[in-house]
């Protein structure tokens, strides 16, 4: 295990009903005048804003909301929202909804204390100094950004999928009630599910050696997905299956499964490039991407595969020949994606092999000439993996 620091500050509130007691927090935290994001509809329909702003009525605070983030949020949307905040003398941000609302709202937050154009942070010609506080009431388990200190932001034009990471933006306080979930379309819990594996398997392959206790969280949590998701696509009312979903989404990506090892990331990059150009879900596109990805690199740690095959998907050790466990476990990662409707290949996620020369470019390899912590690759290597999302080339 390397040697890491680990500071995790969010305050959680789980559990039925708790967004009532938004405005309570959101006091506590020091918030006076505040600025609401939230996406299309979804939360005005649940009536989970009017509960939201209700509790704020309650504590005598004031606010002001922009609505209308879309999935893989805009830069365009950021910029008005600054604007708001600078009206309204705005000094907290509260993201009412998924990943793409709050890593608007975590984007607004940074930006607004910011002299120049906040996509400065995102194009790597800036660090921030401050922000504002962000807090968060989640409606999806997904993206972790309820507890993670990044955020996503695409730039309309040219549809450039970018992100910033920085500790001012883990969120002060979230709310996570899994009841609010219970509205997702089917196809949306699977994304958040394939999301929230992936960002255990990103973590999970890595060339540090002796870290068993975040192998076995990292595991844990993907079992978890593998046996509640049947149960919330049967029966979306399942708030116990719900509730172990979204704490393990929230797991999954504040770290704790990830300190003291070094973690590789390259499908993020390499789906972000595929939600940047064609605007899917970006669990719809590591369903894709992650299972070809490790196709590509398996070689480079066989026993490391071979152990997520026989400890997560129940592969029998093959120990004459653990390329054969390791093999069958990306098999069966890839049947659990499709078992709960995801696409796995190009073609069902609409994408086009003609793209291939496009996607490659627009990734940071193609500056860097390098990327990831498992396996190092370079753009001829990314432009291989996305060959291997063709369904004739799976395994
Ligand atoms: O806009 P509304 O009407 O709210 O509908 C949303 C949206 O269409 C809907 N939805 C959310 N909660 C719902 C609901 N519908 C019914 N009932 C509910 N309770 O779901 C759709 C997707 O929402 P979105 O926020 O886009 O999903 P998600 O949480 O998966 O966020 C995806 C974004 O997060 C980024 C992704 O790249 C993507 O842009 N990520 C952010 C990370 C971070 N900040 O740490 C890490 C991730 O790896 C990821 O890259
Ligand atoms: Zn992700």
């Amino acid at each position: 295990m390397t040697n890491f620091d680990f500071h995790s500050p969010t305050y959680f509130i789980f559990g039925e009903g708790r967004e009532n007691e938004t405005g309570a927090y959101v006091k506590r935290f020091g918030g006076t005048r505040v600025l609401i994001q939230y996406g299309k509809n979804s939360v005005i329909k649940s009536g989970l804003l009017d509960r939201v702003k209700a509790s704020l009525d309650k504590e005598g605070i004031y606010y002001v909301m922009i609505g209308g983030v879309q999935p893989n949020p805009r830069d365009t949307l950021v910029y008005e929202a600054l604007k708001m905040v600078k009206e309204h003398n705005i000094d907290f941000i509260l993201a009412v909804g998924g990943g793409s609302v709050i890593d608007s709202s975590k984007a607004t937050a940074v930006g607004a204390l910011y002299d120049g154009d906040f996509w400065d942070f995102y194009s790597g010609q800036a660090v921030p100094q401050k922000a504002l506080p962000v807090a968060t009431v989640l409606t999806i388990a997904a993206a972790g950004s309820e507890g993670s200190p990044s955020a996503v932001i695409t730039k309309e034009e040219g549809g450039v999928k970018r992100g910033l990471t920085c500790e001012l933006i883990r969120p002060v306080f979230s709310v996570l009630n899994p009841a609010l979930t219970q509205t997702l379309p089917a196809y949306q819990t699977a994304c958040g599910v394939t999301d929230i594996c992936a960002h255990v398997f990103e973590r999970y392959f890595t060339n540090t050696k002796d870290v068993e206790v975040t192998d076995r969280l990292c595991e844990a949590i993907v079992k978890t997905m593998i046996n509640e998701t049947p149960k919330v696509l049967k029966n979306p009312d399942d708030y116990g299956a719900r509730a172990n979903i979204m704490w393990g989404g929230m797991v999954a990506h504040n770290d704790l499964c990830g300190v003291g090892r070094s973690q590789d990331w390259n499908s993020h990059g390499i789906e972000h490039e595929l939600s940047g150009l064609y605007d899917v879900a970006h669990g719809a596109g590591l369903a894709v991407v992650m299972p070809s990805w490790m196709q590509y690199v398996y070689k480079h740690d066989i026993m490391r595969f071979a152990q997520m095959a026989s400890r997560i998907f129940g592969v029998d050790m093959d120990f004459s020949n653990p390329e054969l466990t390791a093999l069958e476990g990306i098999r069966r990662f890839r049947a659990f994606l499709k078992s709960i409707g995801m696409p796995t290949s190009f073609e069902e996620l609409g994408a086009k092999e003609e793209d291939i020369p496009k996607l490659v470019a627009s990734h940071p390899v193609s500056q860097s000439g390098q990327t990831g912590g498992f396996v190092s690759l370079t753009p001829e290597d990314v432009a291989n993996i996305y060959k291997l999302c063709k369904a004739e080339n799976h395994i």
